[in-house]
């Protein structure tokens, strides 16, 4: 290993050999579904319940979702590789045919997905180009029967036994 200029096609590659889940962080905004597909979800704390997500300033999505009094957080099957797709595209109706369901709050819950968590905004922290945007759980719940869908060197993957 030799030191160098960092590019960011290595700080990519290198970071994507890490393997880790998908979710999508969803919301009703003015009575509409509004999400990203996110992989930097992490669990942070247990008492106080604390996760994270880091969001791009590029975002688009990020200044109206966070504006969402809860956010949804749904952690992808392995057979929703065409919702991280979906959820990912900057295009008008991103939601589509995906089932999900609102909370009464508006925490948009993906039907089908391994687990979710129905969160609110704790604290953003600007951390370089991206936002480190601590939550809040206020309740969850998961399948275990639904295996979840990886995501690793830039690939959606499955896990096998
Ligand atoms: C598998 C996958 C994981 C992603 N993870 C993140 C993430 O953790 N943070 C982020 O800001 N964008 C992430 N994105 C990109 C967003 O889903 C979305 O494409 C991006 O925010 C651009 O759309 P927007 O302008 O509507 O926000 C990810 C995309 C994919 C396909």
């Amino acid at each position: 290993m030799t030191a160098c200029a960092l590019e960011s096609t290595d700080l990519r590659r290198v970071f994507g050999a890490y393997p880790t889940g998908v979710t999508a962080v969803a919301a009703l905004v003015d009575g509409g579904p509004v999400g990203i597909t996110a992989n930097s979800f992490t669990s942070v704390s247990l008492e106080p319940p604390i996760v994270s997500v880091c969001v791009a300033h590029t975002s688009t999505t990020w200044p109206v979702l966070r504006t969402a009094a809860r956010l949804g957080i749904s952690v992808l099957g392995a057979h929703q590789e065409r919702h991280g797709r979906a959820l990912s595209e900057r295009r008008a109706d991103r939601f589509g045919s995906l089932r999900w369901r609102a909370t009464a709050d508006g925490a948009i819950l993906l039907k089908g997905a391994s687990a979710w968590l129905d969160c609110g905004i704790e604290r953003e922290i600007e951390v370089g180009d991206h936002d480190l945007v601590l939550l809040r759980v206020h309740a969850l719940d998961d399948d275990p029967e639904v295996p979840p869908l990886v995501f690793h060197g830039s690939r959606y993957r499955r896990l096998s036994a």
